[in-house]
């Protein structure tokens, strides 16, 4: 048995006696707007313009609902549907009876085996997805700080974040944590690029940081966009800091050694689950209708 097989392996056992591994598949976006179910409009007070004031970050729904992602009841139903499966085997381990069996829970990072494989899309649409339709709080801290994207692709500008903190330019994490027009996304940019920026998230602060935001939020659940698994050594550093790992699939693009190699170098006690994302989808009835399914791991 290989080293990467024997990781694996121990993945698996430990897996299995969690309730829950997160599988699933994410359809290309196709933007149809279809949607049918009704999602609380209360939880969004609807921007006017995109704007950034120091307190909130405006979200400009019509513009994230255009390019796919999860906001409000005008978003296309099928994504909300997938969303909606993954979202609750994140939940189940992160507040239910597995939760007992991980540490920091509550803490979910996002990466994949390479670059570009949609990570950033799906941990913009696992938190709008939370946020709009559960009672949790979520917190959406983009740790991609070498690429950082949560910014263009939520379309504020660039602030403070993360590495300032890191880097003690800020005194303490809530001066970084922004609150949105949705009521419970808050989020965490990545800040300013600096020399030592990946490094940074394998610093004894960002294990501080992690331990600090279990502790003082366990309801709330903290997402985090981080870089790939493969070639940045700091990845699997933040897989011991967190309880669940979300791995982003390509479908027809990810090499299955690379994502073998990927997982195995993730902490071996945390839960990981796969999503296939751009799946090919069928057309039916004039409109983008996408099956989903489980990826069980084996
Ligand atoms: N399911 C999807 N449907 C449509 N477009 C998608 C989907 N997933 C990702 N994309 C698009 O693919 C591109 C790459 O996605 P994204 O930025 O999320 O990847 P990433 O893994 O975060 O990349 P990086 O490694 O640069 O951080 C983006 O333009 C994004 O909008
Ligand atoms: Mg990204």
């Amino acid at each position: 048995m290989s080293t990467i097989e024997k990781a694996l392996a121990k993945q698996k056992q430990a897996e299995q006696k969690r309730s829950n591994v997160i599988d699933a598949q994410v359809p290309e976006n196709t933007s149809t707007n279809q949607s049918t179910s009704p999602l609380p409009s209360e939880a969004i007070n609807r921007p006017i313009q995109t704007t950034i004031d120091k307190e909130t970050i405006v979200l400009d729904g019509e513009g994230l609902t255009d390019r796919g992602f999860i906001y409000g009841s005008s978003s296309t139903h099928h994504i909300q549907e997938e969303f909606r499966h993954i979202k609750r085997k994140l939940l189940n381990n992160a507040f239910g009876p597995a939760a007992k069996t991980l540490k920091h829970s509550n803490l979910i990072m996002v990466s994949s085996s390479s670059p570009n494989e949609g990570k950033t899309f799906i941990s913009i649409n696992l938190a709008l997805s939370i946020a709009l339709e559960q009672e949790k709080t979520v917190l959406l801290v983009d740790a991609d700080v070498l690429r950082p994207s949560l910014h263009r692709e939520l379309q504020f500008e660039r602030k403070e974040g993360l590495l300032e903190y890191l880097l003690n330019k800020v005194q303490s994490i809530s001066e970084v944590i922004y609150n949105t027009n949705i009521t419970n996304l808050k989020l965490i940019p990545a800040g300013k690029p600096h020399h030592l920026t990946n490094e940074l998230l394998a610093s004894t602060k960002m294990a501080a940081l992690a331990e600090e935001l279990a502790q003082r939020y366990p309801d709330r659940i903290v997402i985090f966009d981080c870089p790939p698994i493969l070639g940045v050594t700091e990845t699997p550093v933040l897989s011991s800091l967190v309880g669940q790992a979300v791995v982003v699939v390509e479908e027809s693009k990810t090499k299955i050694d690379d994502v073998k190699k990927a997982v195995s170098q993730l902490d071996e006690n945390i839960a990981v689950g796969f999503v296939m994302n751009k799946t090919v989808m069928s057309k039916k009835d004039g409109y983008g209708y996408y099956g989903y399914g489980y990826n069980k791991k084996n």
